[in-house]
């Protein structure tokens, strides 16, 4: 059975989304990558690679090496800069057709309120990601581990840019995600999106040392799945009321289904698209049907539908 085109709208706060399917930072490029490829139109969003104020070379070679079931990534936030990315990537974004979402780390608090302040005088953003938890850069990681530099890096962001919704992109590297999320919160985010890649290691042995350049890395894929299920559920319940983006080992429309009825109101695919690029469209077109399965007629009437559950006894 299907369903109206409208039914799979889905709302992060003030930002309102054709579709709960985008794509996640760093593994779609600026999008111009996969032109030709899939109708990027039909994408719920956008999130181009992480922008910095200042362009970065990133980390030495190799920044990728595949594991079981995922893949272990230390770029290191290579970028050519915040004004480069507006100046020559966000003209060809605006013509896509679906809402961009620009996504940015800040190697200092002061940083934040300053590059968003920036982004807020273009045309063409539907939204900002604040990458408060890179985990292959010195200090990157900081600002998702305490709340109260979680809380102040989006309040400030929300000061300089009161007119674009704000997620705070959370890392999953904490005693206690839902304390950090409380924060964003807090601070004016709209929404959270979990998560980051989950800190790792693969070691070259023979060698004596590890393979990536940077030593360790971020893991991605099918591989942490459970464990950003775990952290969108514990948020979900924790606070209900503040959307969620649902990120992690994404693949396929049953992964989708699974974090909707978690409590996420729109997902992020990554790594899936490095193998398998017209994954996310795939699952577009499949997920009428899945919200006809679970016996709903909207995207909005699936989220959070499991997080009712209790434990028997
Ligand atoms: C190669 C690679 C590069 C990434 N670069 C970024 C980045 O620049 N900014 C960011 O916020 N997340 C970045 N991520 C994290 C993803 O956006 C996503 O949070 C993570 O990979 C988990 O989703 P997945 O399992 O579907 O890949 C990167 C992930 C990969 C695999």
């Amino acid at each position: 059975m299907s369903q109206a085109p409208h039914s799979l709208a889905t709302r992060l706060g003030r930002l309102l989304l054709p579709n709960p399917i985008l794509v996640a930072s760093g593994t779609f490029g600026y999008a111009r990558e996969m032109d030709g490829v899939i109708n990027l139109s039909r994408l719920g969003g956008i999130v181009p690679k992480t922008v910095t104020m200042a362009p970065r070379v990133g980390n030495p070679p190799p920044r990728t090496v595949e594991t079981s079931s995922g893949m272990l990534n230390a770029i290191g936030l290579d970028n050519d800069g915040l004004d480069h990315f507006l100046d020559h990537h966000l003209p060809y974004l605006r013509t896509v057709g679906c809402p961009i979402i620009l996504n940015f780390a800040a190697k200092a608090e002061a940083e934040f309120p300053q590059m968003a302040q920036k982004a807020s005088k273009v045309e063409g953003l539907s939204a900002l990601e604040l990458n408060l938890s890179c985990p292959n850069v010195a200090g990157g990681i900081d600002f998702a581990t305490r709340p109260e530099a979680c809380e102040r890096a989006v309040r400030s962001c929300r000061d300089a840019c009161p007119d674009l919704p704000i997620l705070a992109k959370l890392t999953p590297a904490v005693t206690d995600i839902v304390a950090v999320a409380q924060a964003a919160a807090a601070g004016g985010a709209d929404a959270v999106s979990l998560v980051n890649t989950f800190p790792g290691l693969v070691i070259d042995w023979k060698r004596r040392r590890p393979f990536l350049g940077n030593g360790v890395g971020g893991l991605s894929g099918p591989a942490i799945k459970p464990l950003a299920l775990r952290c969108v559920w514990n948020v979900a319940r924790a606070c209900p009321g503040l959307p969620i983006v649902g990120i992690g080992g994404i693949g396929c429309i049953d992964d989708v289904m699974d974090y909707l009825v978690s409590g996420a109101s729109a997902v992020q695919m990554g790594t899936v698209n490095f193998y398998d690029p017209c994954a996310a469209i795939r699952v577009i077109e499949a997920l009428p049907e899945a919200l006809a399965t679970l016996g709903v007629a909207t995207v909005a009437q699936a989220v959070g539908a499991a997080c009712g559950w209790k434990p028997q006894g």
